[in-house]
């Protein structure tokens, strides 16, 4: 008798055990010996019929004939394996097949049985088999449960990380209102340019992030330099022009996953002559993502009230300049791809009030 413990776990019916001999008299000793153990049995004279069967109802085990008309076992035992790789396979075969049935272990089968054979023997090679395919579903079903732990995991950390990058533009708000809508903007606006230049996919997430973040060094700028209403002196400038660095290094520890993200909070005041900071990168030195964040601050500082200029520029006068400065403080491309938005509306600037985001982009 084939012991309980071989029997399924997943299912309190009777599982389904499929007899494939091209014999009758073959196959209703088997479907006898199978049924006192429990199963409920199927049959079919072929490996064209047995496929048909699994078609229709899910078998636990199936028990078949190597030598068949039409389909034989070993491709019978090929199909099973990559359609129903939970359902176990124990061979059939004639003595002087016994090497081809040894090569069906190194296909997938659980194990084979030589004819003639005893019933005591088919029993233990079942319940042999049946357990294997039982370690196998649960070693599968660990990794799948481990995996999806890990990915519960990971999305946790992200949250975690996300949550503290918050926390320090929170911080920045405090200290600097305009800094909100701004940092909205530029994150909207350099999406929109890097999907004009044709990028995508986790490349857009990194920029969405890093224009968000972009002047977050400007939590280590004096609040009185930040805010000031008037022209700001060479010291005051060289000291609002370390928060590139600055926010670099305390997010380098958080975004070092996220090295697009990073690259624009270090390079977005580099300029394509090489003339801007911290690092005095030249043309395509310069991360490719940061040029893009570049023209979008640029763009955004323009079309945008300052404490030291009330009144924006328009969205036309704001592209004149970034033209004008195309080639110097700008890469040509990204400033063409930023015309290009803007001409086929896939950038908006909408009427500014308080607290508004300040920009739509489509
Ligand atoms: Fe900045």
């Amino acid at each position: 008798m084939v012991t309980v413990e071989f029997m399924p776990q997943e299912s309190m019916s009777k599982p389904f055990c499929l007899i494939v001999d091209d014999e009758p008299r073959l196959r209703q000793v088997l479907v006898h010996l199978m049924r006192n153990d429990g199963f409920s049995c199927l049959e079919a004279g072929n490996g064209e019929e047995a496929l048909a069967q699994l078609e229709k109802q899910t078998v636990m085990l199936v028990m078949s004939d190597l030598r068949m008309p039409k389909m034989d076992g070993l491709e019978l035992l090929r199909r099973i394996r990559a359609q129903w790789p939970d359902t176990a396979v124990v061979m059939i075969t004639a003595v002087a097949d016994v090497e081809v049935a040894v090569s069906c272990l190194a296909i997938g089968a659980m194990d084979y049985l030589t004819k003639p054979f005893h019933l005591e023997e088919v029993r233990a090679r079942v319940a042999q088999a049946l357990e294997k395919r039982r370690l196998v579903v649960e070693n599968r079903g660990y990794q799948e449960s481990l995996q999806e732990k890990v990915a519960v995991q990971a999305r946790r950390l992200e949250e975690l990380f996300l949550a503290s990058v918050q926390s320090l533009a929170e911080a920045l708000e405090v200290k600097d209102p305009y800094t909100r809508g701004h940092s909205i903007r530029v994150s909207h606006y350099s999406v929109a340019i890097a999907k004009e230049v044709g990028l995508d996919g986790e490349d857009l997430r990194q920029i969405e992030l890093g224009g968000h973040v972009h002047d977050i060094g400007k939590i280590g700028v004096r609040e009185d330099v930040l805010n000031k209403p008037g022209k700001l002196t060479d010291a005051e400038y060289e000291h609002i022009m370390t928060h590139p660095v600055v926010g670099w290094r305390i997010l380098a520890p958080l975004l070092g996953e996220t090295p697009l993200a990073l690259n624009i909070v270090r390079s977005h005041h580099e300029r394509y002559d090489g003339r801007g900071v911290p690092d005095r990168l030249v043309g395509e030195n310069i991360p490719f993502e940061a040029r893009i964040a570049a023209v979008a601050d640029s763009f955004d500082a323009m079309t945008s009230d300052r404490p030291y200029r009330p009144d924006g520029m328009s969205l036309d006068a704001a592209l004149a300049e970034l033209v004008r400065c195309s080639g110097a403080q700008f890469d040509p491309k990204i400033v063409t791809a930023m015309v290009n938005a803007v001409e086929s509306s896939r950038i908006v600037l909408v009427p500014r009030v308080p607290s508004y985001f300040g920009a739509a982009v489509h």
